[in-house]
């Protein structure tokens, strides 16, 4: 079995952070419920248990407690934050309301340098904090070995138990030496080596797929997207000839995209490629729509027709591959106060249509978003397709305001294919979230030689994000700007004017519609 870390999640929202911490150390790490029996998780065999931190108080009814038996495993404990006052609680220590929320920055003094999670750091380290519970007696067996301004017990530990507990957040961002800390408890303290790599992967998940698919046939919908370029690649090593891919040209892709994907897949990979051109389909139903909330379910309901044709001139095939990642499987912890947080299903992830009867085949479950980007590279897939900005399943549509048509369509592709190649050029496009254009409905009057025009207008849009919930606009420098306009105005015909979007997202969203 493989080498791992448990982290038990109390709700905090850098639980998934701790795990791709863990990860980067290069050992696996699995996210799993608060409340999940001692016994299960001893047969996980882990070489050490994290607790994450989480909105609640240890003190007050309804608080998300583990297992009491996870403290006689014998396994390292790293308690974080709401983790470390678990720790304190169960173990005979005391837990009180603060004085005042510690939140934010903070400055940790190392107290006892002989502490392994402190291995190699200096002595003073930038921390982040956030709660408002704190410490008030350590249980028996534990002391402590670091303080910040407000904390007496900001670190703390049971050397004999290999029991470490901090009250800052070691895995964000604003605890610039954090990951060494984690890495300390990994590796000196837990013991664990450096096994998780995508190179391991590929075999693991390889064997993996050869045991569960058999001789059986996948079919997979490929869209040109990471996550489903990817698991095409993984799939096509795994079990070659057994797997087609089923690609939709609906009509709405950006420029040379359909090529690129069968050059790449069909041509160079060499997957079976099932190539449906259901162009005329699509932009026929989209004919006089213009409502946007119409447009999205015209191509939803088009998009599941036509796979499902397709899949049935492929044959004989049992399994349908879905690119499902990591945190689309992982439940997120109702927590007291809150019984409507939402559980995720996993089977609601990419929405198998109604009476498709596949077994599912997810070989990206277990990975993050990044994981997924070197496992592409591992498995040879192109920069192009590894690293590509987002883009919505509803393609085009959703960047064309008003009636989508093959003409309007043509003049969207042609101004995007500019800004991606400018983008690309100035070394911005694999820094930034997205950038693209937009075609808007209004024309205006402009000059062109002597001519007067009446043309449509081009937005672009350049938006920095994490994660697409919220977003900033980028400030693109005004040379590029200048070029990015003057190139589609002149090129583009159609269009006579450009205008830069400067709305941060909320309120704005990121896509037009
Ligand atoms: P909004 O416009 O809601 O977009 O701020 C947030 C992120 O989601 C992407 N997006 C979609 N992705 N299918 C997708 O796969 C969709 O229907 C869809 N709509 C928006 C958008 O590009 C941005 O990254």
């Amino acid at each position: 079995m493989k080498e791992q870390i448990v982290i038990l999640d109390f709700g905090s929202q850098y639980t998934q952070v701790i795990a791709r911490r863990v990860r980067e150390g290069n050992v696996y790490s699995t996210i799993i419920h608060y409340n999940t029996p001692a016994a299960e998780i001893a047969a996980m065999k882990p070489s050490g248990i994290i607790l994450s931190g989480g909105p609640s108080s240890v003190y007050t009814q309804g608080a998300p407690l583990p297992d009491k038996n996870i403290f006689h495993l014998g396994v390292p404990v790293l308690g974080i934050c709401y983790g470390v006052q678990l720790l304190a609680q169960f173990l005979g220590g005391k837990v009180e309301k603060g004085q005042k929320r510690e939140y934010g920055k903070g400055t940790l003094t190392i107290k006892d340098k002989s502490c392994a999670l402190f291995s190699k750091l200096p002595q003073k380290l930038q921390v982040w904090n956030s709660h408002g519970d704190k410490l008030t007696k350590l249980p028996n067996g534990f002391k402590p070995v670091a303080v910040t301004e407000n904390s007496e017990y900001a670190a703390i530990e049971n050397r004999a138990k290999k029991f470490f507990g901090l009250q800052f957040h070691p895995e964000v961002v604003h605890t610039p030496r954090g990951k060494e800390i984690i890495s300390n408890f990994v590796h000196g303290v837990c013991g664990c080596g450096k096994s998780w790599t995508m190179r391991n992967y590929v075999d693991q998940a390889v064997e993996e797929i050869r045991a569960q698919v058999g001789k059986e046939h996948v079919v997979l919908g490929l869209s040109g997207g990471v996550d489903s370029s990817v698991a095409a690649a993984l799939l096509h090593k795994a079990i070659g000839n057994q797997l087609t891919c089923i690609f939709v040209n609906n009509g709405l892709l950006r420029a040379k995209e359909a090529e690129v994907v069968q050059e790449v897949f069909g041509r160079n990979f060499k997957v079976k490629l099932q190539y449906e051109n259901a162009t005329k389909l699509f932009l026929g139903k989209l004919k006089g729509v213009t409502d946007p909330e119409k447009k999205r379910k015209i191509i939803g309901k088009a998009f599941v027709d036509v796979f499902q044709a397709a899949t049935k001139r492929v044959g004989n095939a049992k399994f349908l591959a879905q690119g499902t990642l990591y945190p689309d499987i992982i439940e997120s912890v109702p927590i007291a106060g809150n019984p409507a947080a939402l559980i995720k299903s996993h089977h609601n992830v990419g929405g198998l249509p109604k009476g498709m009867k596949f077994k599912l085949v997810e070989p990206l479950k277990n990975l993050f978003k990044d994981e997924v980007r070197l496992l592409g590279e591992e498995l040879g897939v192109p920069k192009e397709i590894v690293w590509r900005q987002p883009f919505p399943g509803p393609g085009l549509a959703v960047r064309i305001l008003g009636e989508v048509t093959s003409a309007r369509c043509e003049i969207l592709r042609n101004a995007d294919a500019i800004v991606v190649e400018e983008m690309k050029a100035s070394g911005l496009y694999y820094k930034i979230w997205q950038s693209f254009a937009v075609l808007l409905p209004v024309r205006s009057v402009g000059v062109m030689g002597d001519e007067r025009t009446y043309d449509y207008t081009i937005a672009i849009r350049a938006v920095e994000s994490q994660d697409g919930m919220t977003a900033d606009w980028v400030k693109l420098p005004y040379d590029l700007l200048e070029k990015l306009a003057s190139r589609i105005i002149n090129e583009v015909k159609g269009v006579n004017r450009c205008v830069f979007d400067i709305t941060s997202k909320p309120p704005g969203t990121i896509e037009w519609e």
